[in-house]
């Protein structure tokens, strides 16, 4: 069987504007997930991540839309929403590790609470046509929530279970625990994905040999930090491909053009360039050069010319 390989959602990052600009210029993905939709105070849905998934703005591949909420009747207010709009998936996300959504029971702060994801659970799959798949991380104050609440998803139809290898506590520190990844792969009659600190070919390699019976993979920050690791693990290739500078040369560009079109601030659009080099750096042997160079310009002018030079020159 083949491995099959996923964008993970990265709010403020992988959103239309950079999948669309990826899905135009590299490849080897095959399935995008956008970053979570979220009720605001007002029991609206958040502007921002609600545009992010309307179909004028993902005109390329189909992309699963995701959504974090702790009550059943925010999950199907979302769900509706993107029922409305023509999806036929949602993720829910069990992951979000930070303080202030974790103490009210969102992302990973409610997988020490079984009980309440299974009655949401069954409270919503009666409610929607939407499949709904599931990305967790394996607990919150440790891993071993996971050990209890995957035999109990198996009740379920969910359409995958996607595990970022560490507790929510964590955050981004530590490593992942893969020990108990591998203890939790029997307990799952559901399709797993791993997710978790997949930044190189050999990273991919190593996992691979380890978890035998795994055929998905979620990448994250190794995707945004070097967009070509998806072709790289796909062609078992350790090296970028020769022509690598001018293919990302033409995904910056869109990525520039893409949100220039959506905002007429320039600064702002700017700003947001230079935190992505804050990852895409990482791909030049130079990179604390670059990144400052980059981090100098003060002007879309200057990042285009400068972009240029790095790339191109
Ligand atoms: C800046 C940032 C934003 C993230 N946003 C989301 C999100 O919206 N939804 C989600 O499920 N996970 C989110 N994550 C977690 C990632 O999807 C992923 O699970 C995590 O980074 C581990 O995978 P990686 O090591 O391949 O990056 C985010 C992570 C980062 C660093």
């Amino acid at each position: 069987m083949r491995d099959f390989l996923y964008l993970a959602p990265l709010q403020s990052f992988t959103d239309h504007h950079f999948r669309n600009a990826f899905q135009q210029t590299l490849g080897d993905v095959d399935r995008f997930y956008a970053p979570y939709l979220k009720m605001s105070n007002d029991g609206t849905i958040k502007d921002g991540p609600k545009q992010d998934v309307l179909p004028k703005n993902n005109p390329f591949e189909e992309v699963v839309p995701q959504l974090m909420a702790c009550c059943a009747e925010d999950f199907l207010t979302m769900a509706n929403y993107l029922s409305d709009l023509g999806y036929q998936e949602v993720n829910w996300n069990l992951g979000c590790p930070y303080p202030m959504v974790a103490k009210r029971d969102l992302g990973s702060g409610i997988l020490n609470k079984p009980e309440k994801v299974l009655s949401i659970l069954e409270e919503v799959i009666p409610k929607t046509k939407l499949k709904i798949g599931i990305k967790m991380r394996m607990g919150y104050e440790d891993t071993t929530d996971i050990l209890t609440l995957l035999p109990a998803l198996n009740q379920f139809p969910l359409s995958e279970v996607i595990v970022h290898a560490r507790y929510g506590k964590q955050l981004y520190t530590g490593g992942c625990d893969y020990d108990r990844f591998e203890e939790s792969i029997p307990l799952s009659k559901h399709r797993l994905i791993y997710n978790g600190d997949i930044a190189t070919v050999e990273d991919f390699r190593i996992l691979k040999k380890r978890f035998p019976s795994i055929h998905h993979w979620m990448i994250g920050r190794g995707a945004v930090s070097n967009p070509f690791l998806f072709e790289m693990i796909q062609e078992n290739e350790c090296e970028k491909p020769e022509d690598w500078k001018e293919v990302f040369h033409d995904f910056l560009i869109l990525l520039l053009e893409s949100h220039l079109n959506e905002s007429s601030n320039e600064g702002n659009v700017l700003i947001k360039m230079k935190h992505f080099w804050e990852y895409f750096s990482s791909s030049f042997e130079n990179d604390t050069g670059v990144y400052r160079k980059i981090k100098k310009t003060d002007s879309i002018k200057e990042y285009q010319d400068q972009i240029e030079q790095i790339l191109l020159a």
